[in-house]
C-alpha cells in the first residue's frame, strides 16, 4: 500500500487531497494517515496542509526494493529484490537463496555489511548508505571454467553505467577492479555453485564506493563523490548497472563471449602492459597480450611462452 501511495504522490508532484488518495486506493483517511506516518519515519519528506492534502517533498537516500524496481524496466534482473539495512554479507544470503531455488535475476541489496567479502579472502569496506553492495543470482548455461566471463561482463556493465549516470571514465584492471585513475572504486566477486561440468548458479557480488568522503577511504581507494564533488543518486546508478548487466547478459546469450570481450578491451587497462600476476603460491610475469573467450588473461612470458591466468592479483609494472 505504501508503494501505491508513493506512486500517487510522485505522479502528481503537487498536493493531492487525502480524500482523493484514500478513495482511489480504497482505504480510510485514518489508514492513509497511518501509512503516511510510516513513510515519514523511514525518511520520506511528506507535508500535510489542511484543505490541500499531501505533498511529497523528497525521498530518502535509501535503496528500498520498491524504489529500485519502480521504473527499472528490466525483463528479469532485479525483478525480485531482497533489501537489508545491514547484513554480514550479501553473498551469503544470495548463496542461500540460490540453494533454495530462487529465480535468475534475484538481487540482494544491503545498505551496509559487517563482513563484506573481497577477493582472495580480503574484506570489503561497506559503510552504511555510502556505497552500493549487491549480489546478483544468474543461471548461465556455460561450463564452470568459463564463469570468469561473467566477471568481465559485470565490470563492463558497471563502467557503462558510471559513464551514463556521472560522465566519469571508469576503467577495468583485470579481472575485476574498477578504477578511476589508479585508485580502486569498486570490485566484483564471483562465486559459483556448480557440478564438474555444469553451473547450478552464479552469484555476482558488486561493491562500489559511491558517496564516501575521501578522508574515510584508504589512499588506494576512491569514490564517485570524490570526483564529482557532490553526492550521486545511488538509486539511479544502481538501476543503470542492473539494466546494463541485463543488456550485456542477453547479448552474451545471443552472440557469445566475443562482443563482451570487445567491450572489455575498450575499458580494460591491463592489455599491452607488463604485469606480474600473483596466483596462489607462484607469480607469472610478462606482457598481458589478450583476453580469451573464457575471460582468462593471456600473458606472454619472457621465455616467449604464453600462460593463461584465470584468477589472481595483477600488478601493472609499467
Ligand atoms: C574485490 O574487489 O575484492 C571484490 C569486492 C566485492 C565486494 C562485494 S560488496 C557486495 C558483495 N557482498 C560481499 O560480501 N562482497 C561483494
Amino acid at each position: 500500500m505504501q508503494e501505491k501511495i508513493l506512486g500517487f504522490l510522485k505522479r502528481r508532484q503537487d498536493y493531492v487531497s487525502g480524500d482523493q488518495i484514500s478513495h482511489r486506493l480504497g482505504i480510510t483517511r485514518q489508514a492513509l494517515w497511518k501509512h503516511i506516518q510510516e513513510l515519514k519515519e523511514i525518511g520520506y519528506d511528506i507535508v500535510a496542509v489542511p484543505h490541500l492534502g499531501y505533498q511529497l517533498k523528497s525521498i530518502p537516500d535509501r535503496l528500498f526494493a520498491f524504489e529500485v524496481s519502480g521504473d527499472l524496466n528490466t525483463k528479469f534482473i532485479g525483478r525480485k529484490i531482497y533489501y537489508f539495512d545491514g547484513l554480514s554479507s550479501t553473498m551469503d544470503v544470495a548463496m542461500q537463496l540460490g540453494i533454495k531455488g530462487a529465480p535468475e535475476g534475484t538481487l540482494v541489496l544491503a545498505e551496509s555489511q559487517t563482513k563484506g567479502k573481497g577477493r582472495l579472502g580480503r574484506n570489503w569496506f561497506s559503510p552504511k548508505h555510502k556505497g552500493i553492495y549487491l549480489s546478483l543470482l544468474l543461471k548461465p548455461k556455460i561450463l564452470p571454467a568459463s564463469a570468469s566471463i561473467l566477471t568481465l561482463l559485470a565490470a563492463v556493465s558497471i563502467c557503462e553505467a558510471i559513464k551514463e549516470i556521472t560522465g566519469l571514465d571508469a576503467r577495468i584492471k583485470w579481472p575485476n577492479d574498477i578504477l578511476i585513475g589508479h585508485k580502486k572504486l569498486g570490485g566484483i566477486l564471483t562465486e559459483l555453485n556448480a557440478e564438474m561440468d555444469e553451473i547450478n548458479f552464479v552469484i555476482i557480488g558488486i561493491g562500489l564506493n559511491v558517496n564516501n568522503d575521501k578522508k574515510t577511504l584508504v589512499s588506494a581507494a576512491t569514490s564517485l563523490k570524490e570526483h564529482k564533488k557532490e553526492n550521486i543518486n545511488r538509486i539511479n546508478l544502481l538501476q543503470e548497472i542492473l539494466r546494463k548487466i541485463e543488456e550485456n547478459y542477453l547479448l552474451f546469450q545471443l552472440k557469445g563471449a566475443q562482443p563482451i570481450i570487445e567491450k572489455w578491451r575498450e575499458y580494460g587497462i591491463t592489455l599491452g602492459r607488463r604485469v606480474k600476476v600473483y596466483c596462489q603460491k607462484e607469480h607469472i610475469e610478462g606482457e598481458a597480450i589478450d583476453i580469451d573467450a573464457d575471460g582468462g588473461l593471456l600473458v606472454r612470458k619472457d621465455s616467449g611462452l604464453t600462460a593463461k591466468v584465470t584468477a589472481g592479483d595483477v600488478v601493472h609494472c609499467r
